[in-house]
């Protein structure tokens, strides 16, 4: 018999889908014969939570044998990543000898790599006045790691690899080189870079002679229709029916980010008490959003406080509080956001003689908060947005309530985020979805 999934298997906020997975046909095709081309680098380029992740997991477990996942962390340089797929190659060095280990370039092999270990043991830590750092052996080249790589019939994947120091990011570069070069002996041996901005320049700046062996793909924003899909697939996992106007609006109130597609259904499923899949068809109406919404909210009120009281303090004080007007102005736009001239036209309408320059100095600051951001920029459309539209919910309210209050007294976020939940409404939050709809689904 079937195991039968728990909600939390089926709607995955959280970690890569999996049951729900459903294919996006516009990238597929680009992914796969890269992976499947020797030699070819990959990176991978798109807003945080477009689907990265959850896609090279899917394809790799079809294509490839064994995979060395490396995630960065800011702050990580280069030569730590080079000893972390090191380590994490060892079960393949380490234990009884694999077949193909045996043959003597295996055997070789296999020498090597235990005589680095115990360089690396031997080498111990340096201390740095924060952290300590292992020390990269001479005899940890780049070739020998695609060497170990190659004969584990193994790829090297780089999560998140924009939060590496920029200094060292060129070193991918130089890496991806030697890969190329070879992989004419090991087949399956390449690079797939992985980074949450919005071009694949941003993740690697390699050179003109690598172009051509680099595919760059991008991950966009779902449209409305791959949404809808995760969430029929899902409910129907759960034996359950979502309205149409249900579905809609979940996947409206998404803006393209599968992840609050998601949250939204699994709260949902958790409000109601459905863990396992119903034994009778049920449909869920579209009064179940309300509490679902609220749920979220709750869990997000940390983050939403932080992200507004860290864009919005102003050390100094100085003729414009920039961050305000920006919020003030992105509040009346569409979730879909606003052009730079959109913006500076809303604040020009309160500030008649506000700066250029100023706008240009804020909007970039805002976009690089790299821990609590506010706002998102798209190179494609070239729009600056809400990264979430209940950022943009709250902006209204906190704009509107904020217009009666002295502007030097200081605001109790725990005061007005409990008030904003309170009295959040879903009324309103579909209303200016739906109004901005037309404009989004022509995006798409
Ligand atoms: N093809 C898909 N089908 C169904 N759900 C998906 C799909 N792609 C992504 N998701 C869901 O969307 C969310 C985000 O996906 P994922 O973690 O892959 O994004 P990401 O681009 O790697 O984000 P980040 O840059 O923040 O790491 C997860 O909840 C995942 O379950
Ligand atoms: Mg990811």
């Amino acid at each position: 018999m079937e195991v039968e999934p728990t909600v939390y298997q089926v709607f995955t906020p959280a970690t890569p889908a999996n049951l729900t997975f459903i294919e996006r046909d516009e990238i597929n095709n680009n992914l796969v014969n890269a992976l499947r081309t020797p030699g070819k680098q990959i990176v991978i380029y798109g807003h945080s939570g477009s689907g990265k992740s959850t896609l090279i997991n899917k394809k790799l477990e079809r294509l490839y044998e064994s995979h060395v996942i490396s995630r960065c962390m800011q702050g990580m340089s280069f030569d730590q990543l080079v000893l972390d797929a090191f380590d994490q190659l060892s079960p393949f060095f380490t234990t009884e000898k694999t077949a193909r280990n045996s043959d003597s370039v295996g055997v070789q092999l296999n020498a090597t790599y235990l005589g680095i270990k115990n360089q690396i043991s031997g080498l111990g830590l340096r201390e740095r006045s924060d952290k300590s750092i292992r020390l990269l052996p001479p005899q940890l080249t780049l070739q020998n790691l695609a060497r170990f790589m190659g004969q584990a019939k193994s790829c090297w994947i780089l999560e998140d690899f924009h939060k590496i120091n920029e200094g060292d990011r060129a070193l991918l570069s130089q890496a991806m080189k030697v890969f190329v070069d070879m992989a004419g002996e090991y087949n399956t041996l390449k690079i797939i870079a992985i980074g949450a901005v919005d071009s694949a320049r941003q993740v690697v700046k390699y050179d003109n002679e690598m172009r051509t062996r680099v595919a760059e793909i991008h991950v966009p924003l779902m449209n409305v229709h791959e949404l809808q899909d995760i969430i029929i697939k899902g409910a129907e996992l759960m034996n359950l029916r979502f309205d149409s106007s249900l579905s809609s609006t979940i996947s409206h109130y998404a803006a393209g980010l599968p992840s609050i597609c998601h949250t939204l259904c699994l709260n949902i499923c958790v409000h109601l008490d459905f863990n396992t899949p119903r034994k009778e068809l049920v449909v869920i109406k579209k009064e179940s959003l309300q509490p679902a919404l609220k749920m979220y909210l709750d869990e997000a009120s940390d983050t939403l406080k932080m992200a507004f009281e860290n864009n919005l303090k102003q050390s100094k004080v100085k003729k414009y509080n920039n961050a305000e007007l920006i919020v003030k102005a992105l509040s009346e736009l569409p979730q879909e956001g606003g052009t730079r001239a959109d913006i500076f036209k809303r604040i020009a309408k309160y500030e008649s003689d506000y700066p250029q320059g100023n706008l240009t100095k804020y909007l970039k600051q805002m976009c690089e908060t790299e821990t609590t951001p506010l706002i998102r920029s798209s190179e494609n459309s070239g729009k600056y947005a809400f990264i979430d539209p209940l950022y943009r919910a709250f902006a209204m309210v906190l704009v509107s309530s904020s217009d009666s209050q002295d502007p030097h007294e200081l605001i109790d976020w725990n005061d007005v985020i409990a008030n904003f939940i309170k009295n959040f409404s879903t009324e309103e939050l579909t209303k200016s979805i739906h109004t901005h709809k037309i404009n989004y689904m022509h995006k798409n």
